[in-house]
């Protein structure tokens, strides 16, 4: 049978190629550091585990979820908002519950454009945006982000046209794959931006809790008169250490959450209720366990930039997220240097251009390895004299 042609739209999986890779170099018993995927490494906290195990254990939790979540998920969330960013949010119009943040950054095109309609990118950026834009059948533009702007869009380079026609913009800050931050002025020239221009924003805020040398990464909005025109994604992936629990949700906006709530009654029946009971003690209970999750991956950051810089490779360290955005020497790209990297030391690495034209030039690390295996990576690749 065909696919359908949306199916067919679909952009190849960049990163399956590079699983493949690795997957055959540790089949040939080739001790691989891993440096390339962002799964991160370290368990969900027991106390978030626990809440899981007795929820489970209530029958209630065996019934079907109420479909847009319960409401003790959606305070919680709005309580995080207060608590951490001073952030008004209304628990029963501006929280959309998601199974992870994935699948409402993919339904999100479907559930506020129509075919052809036009939205913005950055580029480089997170590449299953790129999946929403196929599956909903609509058009897109990237906004550059480069070294020299701090990998910040500058939105004076679009043309009048380009503001016109488009209708939503991604952003995500600390930002995957650069590391990169952004701060509140830019947030405030963003919504400035948006407003004029009637352009939608959803911010991604995946490594929102994720910020070095004390600085806490800034929500989207917490930019005056965000609410106005946007909403952000927050998961508990990274935060928690949870990816594998699939729970996250949007904030913001009513009309856009609507939107997506809307578009998941037709779709879903929301998540397991014991995963949601448990999202709830993430939110509400002791945080000692995110700085901790912090401090472990500044640590790592601190030890693999200090031995790049060491061994000649001058690379600036990433200001959130757990990421490491390193340029590639003269005379490669970034898939030859990931494949040299691979094959001779063993080191697995993602090359840049998998997250857009402007990632062309960089390879992406993720710190999701202690700090040994860093140090080791580093010296394996010190070993093939490049630097
Ligand atoms: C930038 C960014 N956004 C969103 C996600 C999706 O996270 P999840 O679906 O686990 O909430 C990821 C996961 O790696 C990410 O890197």
């Amino acid at each position: 049978m065909e696919l359908s042609k949306r199916l067919q739209q679909l952009p190849p999986q960049f990163f399956a190629s590079l699983v493949q890779k690795v997957g055959a170099a540790v089949a040939q018993g080739r001790d691989v550091i891993n440096l390339g995927q962002g799964n991160p490494d370290q368990p969900t906290p027991p106390h978030i585990v626990k809440a899981l195990q007795i929820a489970a254990e209530n029958p209630v939790t065996h019934k079907y979820s109420p479909f847009r979540g319960i409401s003790e998920l959606k305070e919680a969330a709005a309580a995080f908002y207060k608590r951490e960013y001073n952030v008004d949010i209304d628990p029963l119009t501006e929280v959309a519950v998601l199974f992870g943040t994935k699948i409402g950054l993919v339904e999100l095109p479907m559930a506020v454009l129509n075919p052809g309609d036009w939205m913005l990118l950055p580029d480089p950026g997170y590449p299953d945006y790129m999946s929403g834009v196929m599956m909903a059948d609509v058009n897109y533009e990237t906004l550059p982000l480069i070294a020299e702007n701090n990998f910040l869009p500058d939105f004076n380079m679009l043309s009048e046209e380009s503001k016109e026609r488009a209708k939503l913009m991604y952003l995500n800050y600390p930002n995957n794959p650069t590391g990169a931050t952004a701060d509140l002025e830019f947030f405030n020239e963003t919504v400035a931006f948006a407003k004029e221009n009637g352009i939608a924003v959803s911010h991604d805020f995946a490594y929102g809790a994720i910020g070095f040398e004390g600085i806490k990464p800034v929500s989207f909005l917490q930019a005056d008169g965000a609410k106005d025109i946007g909403i952000e994604m927050y998961t508990l992936s990274k935060t928690y250490n949870m990816a594998g629990w699939r729970v996250g949700f949007a904030v913001g906006n009513a009309q856009i959450i609507e939107a997506l709530n809307l578009i998941q009654d037709h779709m879903f029946v929301s998540l397991f209720p014991a995963v949601q009971h448990a999202a709830v003690a993430a939110l509400n209970d002791n945080q000692t366990c995110v700085q901790e999750l912090v401090d472990s991956y500044e640590k790592r950051r601190n030890v693999f930039i200090d031995a790049c810089n060491r061994i000649g490779w001058q690379v600036e360290a990433p200001q959130g997220s757990f990421f490491a955005w390193l340029p590639v020497p003269a005379g490669y790209t970034s898939q030859s240097f990931a494949d040299r990297l691979l094959n001779e030391a063993d080191v697995a690495v993602a090359p840049g251009n998998g997250f857009g034209e402007f990632g062309e030039g960089y390879i992406r690390v993720g710190l999701l390895v202690d700090e040994d295996r860093l140090e080791e990576a580093v010296q394996r690749i010190s070993k093939l004299d490049i630097f």
